[in-house]
Formats: structure tokens, C-alpha cells, sequence
């Protein structure tokens, strides 16, 4: 098993990286404050693991809250009728919530937690291989607004992520692939040892042989560790992990949550920060290309939607988390490893690229 620690002094806690971990049982034990817990899962997760789950809790006492299965779920309604079910079970700030699913169930999971009753401690089981990459890590949390993605949450850090690559088996490649969007982001933005191992191991992670998904999910968890302990609250350093995000947040937004997958969408705004970066003369031709074909090779997405021009993209991205004194700020690969957050960019090139 590999174990990570997301240093936070108090709030310090573990990643636990295994396959068949959900067959563990006392893994969780630790971790409850009681033995009571509340497990929030989706309707298309929830035949899958929770069983599975519910035999490793043995001894607890177990409620489930299923919620829709999709991004378009992600929302203000979901997190009501999420708390009235937490209250109607008489949950109280002891219970711990648990988060079993992707990145929907644990940014919202995350959100009711830090929220009911002002914080009651849970749990990250992710299910995805973004998830288990990304959205579990780092204690983000959030549901969507119609005028903008994760518009409101909070910073509330699990007591402990779960990571059981097993679940990987049941994912469609569809999914698999957009989390190799962010397992890429990790090695464009900080690690080019890592960019260089993903080259050469495409065919062992698209076999997802057991050792390589543990060997990459653990890097990409410790980089965002790192990262994290550093800079909690994104005042610097982790807004690295942005990249791509706020031209791909301007898509999923455009298209219709649930359409274009997040993932996907990471990819081609991978693509466009590193197009930009080209034209800007900050990163090498050369290199463009290598973050280009590894992008393809998972059959990611890298160009834009047809209907989307420079003011579409520009309408979205002005309701963006990253705009600071009116100015949007980018985040643009300098170097295959490394990266760095800028306004600094024409509007003849943006346009350019976006057109
Ligand atoms: P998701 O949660 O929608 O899961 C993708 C699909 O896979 C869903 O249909 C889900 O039901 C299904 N699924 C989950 N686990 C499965 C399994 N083991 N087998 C079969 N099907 C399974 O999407 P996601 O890609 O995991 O997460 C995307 C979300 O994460 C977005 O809302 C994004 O904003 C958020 N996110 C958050 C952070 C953060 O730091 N908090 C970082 C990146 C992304
Ligand atoms: N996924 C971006 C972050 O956690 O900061």
C-alpha cells in the first residue's frame, strides 16, 4: 500500500493507495470520530461499492443518501435535499459523511460537510480516475451556479482519502480518459520526469496494469500534496493546478454541464493555454507538440467546439475565480514541468487562438 500525508499541521491527513482497499476491512476505523456514518453515493456507484463498502464499515451503524448520477446534479437542490436527509436522519457533527463516488459526490459531499452544522468531519472515497488523481486531495469543495462552475463551496480537507484503484475496472473509458487530462496537467505544470514516465508507460496505463495505476495515481497524489501544503487557500503556488481549467470551464459552461466531460474539457484548455504559450514565444514548438500528441493518445478532445469564438469564451470567462482587478489571469506552460500564472497576454493573441 502506498501512503501519502497532506500536511496541514492539525489538519493534517492520510491518502491510502491500493487496489482491492474497499475489501479491507478496519482501514476506516481510525478515522470515525463515532460509529456512526453517513454514506453519500450516487445511483450508478452505488450497486457498484457500497456493498463492498458497508462490509468494511462492519460494526457501524450505516445510513445512504443516493443522489442523481451527473454533473447537472452538482447543484443548490442537491445540497438541500442532501442536508434535509442528514436532518431527518437526526445527523449530528460527531456522524462522519463519506464521500463514495467521482468528483460530483465528493465536491458536493465535501460542501454538505463543511457546511451542516457549521462542519462535521468526512471522508473521500473516489471512485474515478480524476477523483482519485484530483478532486479528493486538497479539501476543494463545491456545487455548480447556472452562471458559473463551482461558483460556491469552500476549503473543508477530509480526515482521510480512500483510494482503491480496483474501481478503475468498472469506469468507461470515456471517463478513464478524462482523468488522464489531469494526470497530464501534473507533469506539464511540475513535474517533467513524470511527462516523460506517461510517454513512455501509455501502454501499461491504457492496459491499466495494476502496479502502473498505483505507481501514477500516488505521483500525481503526492505532487498535489505538495502543492497543497504549501498553499492551502490558492494564493500562489496552487493555482498551477488551474491549468487549463479557465478556458475549460468557459466550455463545460457553454455546452451544457454533463455534455463535454470536465476531463475533456481540461484537455483542449490544456491545448489552448499551450497554444497560447507558443504564440507568446514562452514555450518551445517542440514541446507544444509532445503535451499535444500525449493529449491525443488518450482520445481527448484538443480543439475548442465549432460554435465557440473569442467572445463566447471571453463572456464565460470573465464570471472566472481567477479574475483579480477586472484582469483574467492564465495559466501558461513555460517548459515541459514547469508553469506560470499571468494577465500578460494580447488580446490579438487570445484571439487567435480562440477563433
Ligand atoms: P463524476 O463524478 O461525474 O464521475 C464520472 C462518471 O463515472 C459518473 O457517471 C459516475 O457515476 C461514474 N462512476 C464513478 N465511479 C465509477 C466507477 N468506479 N465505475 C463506473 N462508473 C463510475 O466525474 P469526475 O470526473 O469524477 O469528477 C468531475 C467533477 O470533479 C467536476 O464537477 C469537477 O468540477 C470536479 N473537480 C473537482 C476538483 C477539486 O479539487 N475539488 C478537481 C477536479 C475536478
Ligand atoms: N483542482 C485544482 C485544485 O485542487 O486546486
Amino acid at each position: 500500500m502506498t501512503t501519502l500525508t497532506v500536511e496541514l499541521g492539525e489538519r493534517s491527513y492520510p491518502i491510502f493507495i491500493q487496489a482491492d482497499l474497499l475489501k479491507q476491512p478496519d482501514v476506516l476505523g481510525p478515522y470515525l470520530k463515532t460509529k456512526t456514518v453517513v454514506v453519500v453515493t450516487n445511483d450508478v456507484v452505488e450497486p457498484l461499492y457500497f456493498p463492498l463498502l458497508e462490509q468494511a464499515l462492519t460494526g457501524c451503524e450505516i445510513s445512504k443518501i443516493v443522489i442523481r448520477d451527473g454533473e447537472e446534479y452538482k447543484n443548490l437542490q442537491t445540497f438541500e435535499s442532501v442536508i434535509s436527509q442528514l436532518l431527518a436522519m437526526s445527523a449530528a457533527r460527531d456522524t462522519t459523511l463519506i464521500a463514495l463516488g467521482g468528483g460530483v459526490v465528493g465536491d458536493l459531499t465535501g460542501f454538505v460537510a463543511a457546511s451542516f452544522q457549521r462542519g462535521m468531519p468526512f471522508i473521500q472515497i473516489p471512485t474515478t480516475l480524476l477523483s482519485q488523481v484530483d478532486s479528493s486531495v486538497g479539501g476543494k469543495t463545491a456545487v455548480n451556479h447556472p452562471l458559473g462552475k463551482n461558483m460556491i463551496g469552500a476549503f473543508y480537507q477530509p480526515k482521510v482519502v480512500l483510494i482503491d484503484t480496483n474501481s478503475l475496472a468498472t469506469l468507461p473509458e470515456r471517463e478513464f480518459a478524462a482523468g488522464m487530462a489531469e494526470v497530464i496537467k501534473y507533469g506539464v505544470i511540475y513535474d517533467v520526469d513524470f511527462f516523460n514516465w506517461l510517454e513512455t508507460n501509455q501502454a501499461a496505463i491504457k492496459a491499466k496494469e495494476t502496479d502502473t495505476l498505483q505507481y501514477m495515481i500516488a505521483r500525481c497524489c503526492a505532487i498535489k500534496a505538495e502543492i497543497v501544503a504549501i498553499d492551502e487557500r490558492e494564493s500562489g503556488l496552487r493555482a498551477l493546478l488551474n491549468l487549463g481549467h479557465t478556458f475549460g470551464h468557459a466550455i463545460e459552461a457553454e455546452q451544457g454541464y454533463g455534455n463535454w466531460l470536465h476531463g475533456e474539457a481540461v484537455a483542449t484548455g490544456i491545448v489552448l493555454a499551450s497554444s497560447v504559450a507558443t504564440k507568446m514565444d514562452w514555450l518551445q514548438t517542440s514541446e507544444f507538440r509532445r503535451i499535444l500528441e500525449l493529449i491525443e493518445s488518450f482520445n481527448l478532445p484538443t480543439s475548442a467546439p465549432a460554435d465557440m469564438d473569442y467572445d463566447c469564451f471571453m463572456r464565460h470567462m470573465r464570471h472566472d475565480k481567477k479574475v483579480q482587478a477586472g484582469k483574467l489571469n492564465f495559466v501558461i506552460p513555460t517548459q515541459i514541468g514547469a508553469a506560470k500564472v499571468t494577465s500578460q497576454i494580447s488580446e490579438e493573441v487570445l484571439r487567435a487562438v480562440l477563433s
